[in-house]
């Protein structure tokens, strides 16, 4: 004993790690959202169904599937007031600064879905999370690129109106490609839910503590845009583009392996995948197939993304460190080619986890023995000494 209190091992941050939303075997390699594995979801389901399941535990019949499509483009407007909140942001800013200050401004605009201990008032803010988040990350990016915002249309999938409203100006009419709306509803599936992710325990600790769900989901957004977390998939092009070419892969992998060198291999390495993250296999089938689409015959980036993750799988270092590559590896590559600049990477990342964010929330607050988190420490300081006046420190 040196004084220190004693750390309890078993106490959890929020005061309970128990959830039937997501499960993952690091081990395996696998990940079920409320029993479904990721990679039938990814290829039989749709963004909208998968918000409907991590929020309510089952597939939405096509009674309930209509229905919660249909709330989904009722509320994907903004506030209109809300619009004048980007002008107060320098045309260089961020967009996830942006994203972090708007959404969290949210509950200046939602008052009546702020209410934690109303279920109806839960429900509303949950929707409209999901439903604005897109038209909010399309004006982050039409605010950076100095363009008008485009309003939502109703007759447009989910996918298909962030695209609009991201890539569509007023002058001229905008088709939306079919491949690329198939590959953002893909993306956003596989990045809805991820169990105690570090953004989804931050999500979960600022709600433990009654703030309103709008400030909970700012607070995942802003612990999400970490390079350790989902800041990866803007770093991970970055190190692609700074690796330039095939040849120089080899020193890359030597610096990654280097304990004295702080680089590492963005993209590669989990706190639970110690195989590969299944999400990373649909990621990669996806980017080839949307670079075929598009007729993208040579795309540099991801033939030295493709050698790096041979190199990087036959070498021992990260066969022992069990390093594979993670959900973004191949995202940018993918993102790239649909038009988004790397600012985005993250946004796009937010947008969809918050389905998950608000799902686990919405478990949290409802678990009848939630307890305001409070993680304990292990205090390794100074034990009790006496006050020396400041004449007689010396
Ligand atoms: C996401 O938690 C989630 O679920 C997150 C996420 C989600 O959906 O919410 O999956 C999304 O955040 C994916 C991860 C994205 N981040 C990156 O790609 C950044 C690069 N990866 C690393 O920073 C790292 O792998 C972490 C942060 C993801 C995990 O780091 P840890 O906790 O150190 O991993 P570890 O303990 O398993 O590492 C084992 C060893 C360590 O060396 P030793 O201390 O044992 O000597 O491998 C080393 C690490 O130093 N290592 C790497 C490495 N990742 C880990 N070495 C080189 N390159 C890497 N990428």
């Amino acid at each position: 004993e040196t004084g220190c209190f004693t750390y309890d091992p078993g106490f959890t941050s929020t005061g309970s790690c128990e959830s039937q939303i997501t499960y993952i075997d690091g081990d395996e390699g696998v990940l079920l959202h409320r029993g479904y594995s990721i990679d039938e979801l990814a290829a039989k389901s749709t963004f909208p169904e998968v918000c409907f399941l991590l929020l309510n535990g089952h597939l939405p019949t096509a009674a309930e599937s209509a229905e919660f499509d249909s709330i989904l483009r009722r509320h994907s407007m903004v506030h209109e007031q809300l619009t004048r909140f980007y002008s107060g942001f320098r045309r260089d800013a961020h967009p996830m600064a942006i994203m972090c200050g708007v959404v969290g401004a949210l509950s200046a605009f939602y008052h009546d879905s702020t209410d934690i201990n109303k279920p109806v008032e839960r429900k509303i803010a949950a929707h409209r999370l999901i439903a604005k988040m897109p038209t909010i990350a399309a004006m982050a990016y039409k605010y950076s690129v100095g363009q008008p915002f485009m309003y939502p249309r109703n007759d447009l999938s989910y996918a298909e109106n962030f695209l609009y409203m991201t890539f569509g100006t007023p002058c001229e009419p905008y088709k939306v490609n079919p491949i690329l709306a198939k590959a953002m509803d893909k993306i956003f599936i596989l990045h809805a839910d991820h169990e105690q992710n570090a953004s989804t325990s931050t999500v979960r600790l600022a709600g433990s503590s009654g703030a309103n769900p709008f400030a909970c989901i700012a607070a995942g957004i802003a612990s999400l845009w970490g390079p350790a977390h989902g800041g990866a998939n803007e770093a991970v092009l970055k190190m692609l583009e700074e690796i330039g070419t095939v040849d120089r892969i080899p020193e890359c992998v030597r610096r990654a392996k280097d304990k004295n060198d702080n680089f590492r291999l963005m993209g590669f390495g989990h706190r639970v995948y110690k195989n590969y993250d299944p999400r990373a296999q649909v990621m990669r089938q996806a980017c080839h197939e949307v670079l075929g689409e598009l007729g993208i015959k040579n795309e540099p980036l991801l033939d030295i993304a493709m050698e790096l993750e041979r190199i990087a799988l036959t070498d021992e270092y990260f066969i022992e460190k069990k390093l594979y590559p993670n959900v973004d590896f191949y995202s940018g590559i993918i993102l790239k080619a649909m038009g988004f600049p790397t600012s985005m990477f993250t946004v796009l990342f937010a947008l969809a986890r918050t389905v998950g964010w608000i799902s686990q929330w919405k478990e949290m607050i409802e678990d009848p023995v939630q307890k305001i988190g409070r993680p304990r420490q292990l205090y390794t300081g100074e034990t009790r000494r006496a006050f020396v006046p400041l004449a007689e420190r010396g």
